[in-house]
């Protein structure tokens, strides 16, 4: 029986809703899995706020520095949509990264085929998609000092500022990675403009010369814009920095099909975070139809990277496949012939019925 801690930080909006579900896929899974799980839950963001007056409080970070892996949900709440940068909801999820440390953020974008006709892409160009985005998450514009505003506020600024060592770690993440995958890596940058870009392609080259399995080429941000949506098969592992991960992971999730179905794992620190690349959606949230995909597909990737059990995470991963496959569909993803989307619930119950049914004939009970 391996033991294992997992703080659970719901956060916002749809946060809950999927968290729920994808908690239950993993108490279903661990006991077949031999896994044993002690959840804690946490508040993180508008919902700490509200508690707390912080979006992330002392409270929080000692549970999640107390234990083996971080489930996240989403954070972002239009209540506090008036606040400055630095007292907003979202504050809390930067402050929760750098608590951690983890400076890799994993974000597998991949075309499944019964989602063909979700994707605003044209079959041809979708079939085959299957990329990996490794965004930087601890640099760049998001932490680099100074920033503010001026006094009276006629301007603002913000710093985007990255050291040798702070790209090179992150590189050798993406190269270690490709090696298991394609062996590619496409290292994403503005070096036509930018003196950080320059920087990260130097060093990004450097690292390259230690992996020699691996091709290597670059583009810059706008071109790697373009090409995700009019050839993604070029790609298997993109690396790039924080602010530009973050805008081409939303680009790469969509032509999947759904900004809900995309997990993302958060590694190289302390402690492991996982959570879903969507965010709150505070329109849709609390009606039970938000995806809950894209949360389960985060407890994949913390059996595969956190309890070190491939063999549990291809159960969920699969346990997704066959879920689309027999056309369930949550709302965000319904093709002309879906009868009637499923509930965010009906998912998370699915899921977990043919995770444990693949998983063999030796489930021991769920608790
Ligand atoms: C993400 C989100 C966050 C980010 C926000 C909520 C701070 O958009 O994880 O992609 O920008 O990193
Ligand atoms: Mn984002």
């Amino acid at each position: 029986m391996r033991f294992m801690k997992i703080a659970v930080l719901a956060g916002d909006g749809i946060g809950v809703e999927v968290t729920r579900e994808a908690i239950c896929v993993l108490r279903e899974i661990a006991p077949v899995f031999e896994l044993e799980l002690e959840t804690k839950d946490a508040l993180i963001g508008g919902a700490a706020i509200r508690e707390t007056g912080k979006p992330f409080p002392n409270e929080t970070r000692d549970v999640c520095l107390e234990s083996d892996a971080v489930l996240l949900g989403a954070v972002g709440d239009p209540e506090f949509d008036n606040l400055l940068p630095e007292e907003r909801p979202e504050i809390g999820l930067l402050q929760l990264r750098k608590a951690l440390g983890g400076f890799a953020n994993l974000r597998p974008a991949k075309a499944f085929p019964a989602l063909i006709g979700s994707s605003p892409l044209r079959a041809e160009i979708f079939e085959g998609t299957d990329l990996l985005i490794v965004r930087e998450l601890l640099g760049g514009l998001y932490f680099g000092q100074p920033r503010g505003f001026l006094a009276d506020r006629p301007e603002a600024f913000n710093t985007m500022r990255y050291s040798e060592a702070e790209i090179e770690r992150v590189a050798r993440v993406a190269f270690k990675t490709a090696q298991t995958r394609k062996k590619k890596v496409t290292s994403v940058d503005k070096a036509n403009v930018l003196e950080t870009s320059r920087l990260w392609r130097d060093t990004v080259e450097k690292v390259a010369k230690d992996f020699p399995d691996v091709v290597l080429d670059h583009l810059f941000v706008d071109a790697c814009a373009m090409h995700l949506v009019t050839n993604p098969t070029r790609f298997d592992v993109i690396l790039t920095e924080n602010l530009f991960g973050d805008i081409l992971s939303d680009e790469a999730a969509v032509l999947t099909g759904s900004l809900g179905m995309l997990a993302s794992a958060t590694v190289g620190g302390n402690i492991d975070m996982y959570e879903p690349v969507h965010g709150s959606a505070p329109d849709i949230a609390g009606k039970d139809i938000a995806n809950p995909l894209g949360a389960i597909a985060s407890v994949a990737m913390l059996l595969r990277h956190t309890a070190k059990n491939e063999a549990a995470a291809i159960a969920i991963e699969e346990a997704i496949e066959h879920v689309l496959d027999e056309g369930h569909r949550t709302a965000d993803i319904t093709s002309p012939s879906t009868k009637k989307p499923a509930k965010t619930s009906e998912m998370g119950k699915l899921v977990a019925e043919y995770a444990v049914k693949l998983a063999g004939p030796n489930r021991a009970h769920a608790a």
